[in-house]
């Protein structure tokens, strides 16, 4: 698997589309609001401070920012954001200009930007729901940025913001050992219960580095004082083997095995189908933050999600388990969900005709854990400064 050829989210807007299934990270955006608002002021000023006169745009950019709905939520909201910082502070550019905005749009070459450039008239739409109309919005421009977030994106101190959200689980490659082709994880295609420590230390070592190459980079791109609002999905169990996200994946390769019995799928097809993903703990993000030394955390915070994007019921009681009605309808919810963001990698790896009967499975594994367990998606909400 070539991470950066092949991993895109379901292009376009129909019925198994990212654009049409992504309302369990759209309610991630939401809730962390506050924290990016609170970034976009700060890199205003920043953006302020730095400017040597009228002109100088603010540059923001959102790193796999995938196609849809949510790729202009982000842009509105910084655009709000914005609006209401200049008219509460009054804070204008010297020559009473408003603060320009640049937006870059950054994903996979694979992602659908043609989706969003072809709905870009949203962003006012959304603002406009917020009382926010024309003369009251800043002035701003879109551009699409192609390319992977753990190369160079940007020249030396140009970007005031980086915002990332649910991307930065996704690793930059498969850990070479287990692309290599040995059977290291046999029958799974992420970290499960039965995986050796071996292979687990391969996928934490990948994220490490990932991640600390991410910060460098950044760190590099970003003016001095120049803030990013990470979100990703992590990992709350202390027992490595047991992550909540073992489960998500544990439970598509068990479908997996079920095709393999009935002849669908190959064994070697299975035994080398391996995810470029590893979720974190806080205490992992943590370290790698601490180690890179560039940047002062702003705000740290982990919250659940339920894993059927349309549950929301945000009881913190994690034990809690579904009645089976209401975990069939989830199962078929998460299966969706799932579908949108990993359809394209499975179908690559095994063939698009094996997608309808393998997430149909995959729906009723779900139903049948929610019915023991109702797991839910730690997400881990980072808020930094460059130093
Ligand atoms: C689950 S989607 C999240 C999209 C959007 N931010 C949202 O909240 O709805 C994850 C996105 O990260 C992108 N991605 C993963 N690895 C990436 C990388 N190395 N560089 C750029 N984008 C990446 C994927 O292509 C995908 O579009």
């Amino acid at each position: 698997m070539n991470v950066e050829r092949d991993l895109h989210m379901t292009r376009g807007d129909g019925e198994h589309s990212y654009a049409s299934n992504s309302r369990l990270q759209e309610k991630s955006i939401l809730k962390t609001r506050p924290v990016l608002h609170k970034a976009v002021v700060a890199a205003a000023h920043a953006c302020l401070s730095l400017s040597s006169g009228p002109g100088g745009a603010m540059v923001v950019a959102d790193l796999g920012c995938s196609s849809g709905p949510n790729t202009l939520l982000v842009v509105s909201e910084v655009i709000k954001a914005v609006a209401d910082c200049c008219r509460h502070e009054q804070q204008l550019a010297a020559g009473g200009q408003p603060q320009h905005v640049q937006f870059f749009l950054n994903d996979l070459p694979g992602n659908d930007f043609n989706l969003v450039f072809q709905s870009l008239e949203l962003i006012r739409k959304l603002a406009a729901k917020d009382g926010l109309e024309e003369p009251l919005l800043p002035p701003y421009y879109v551009a699409g940025l192609p390319g992977s977030f753990y190369t160079r994106l940007f020249p030396d101190r140009t970007v005031h913001l980086f915002h990332s959200s649910y991307c930065l689980m996704w690793r930059s490659k498969v850990p070479d050992e287990l692309a290599a082709g040995a059977v290291l994880n046999e029958g799974h295609m992420y970290i499960w219960e039965t995986t050796p420590p071996a292979v687990v230390a391969l996928y934490r070592t990948q994220f490490q580095e990932d991640l600390s190459l991410f910060l460098r980079l950044r760190h590099r791109e970003l003016v001095t004082g120049g803030h990013m609002v990470l979100t990703l999905v992590g990992r709350k169990s202390k027992d490595v083997l047991r992550g909540e996200l073992s489960y998500t994946w544990g439970l598509l390769a068990q479908a997996l095995q079920s095709l393999l019995k009935e002849g669908r799928v190959e064994k070697e097809k299975l035994d080398s189908f391996n995810l470029p993903f590893y979720a974190p703990s806080l205490d992992e993000v943590r370290d790698v933050i601490a180690r890179s030394q560039a940047f002062d955390v702003t705000h740290f915070q982990l919250f659940d999600s339920n894993w059927d994007p349309h549950d929301d019921d945000d009881d913190d009681d994690a034990e809690m388990k579904m009645e089976e009605e209401d975990a069939v309808q989830s199962g078929v919810n998460v299966a969706m969900s799932i579908r949108a963001a990993i359809g394209p990698l499975i179908a690559r790896h095994f063939g698009e005709h094996i997608l309808d009967d393998l997430f149909e499975l995959y729906a009723k594994n779900v139903a049948v854990h929610l019915q023991k367990v109702k797991t839910r998606y730690p997400v881990i909400v980072v808020s930094l400064q460059a130093k």
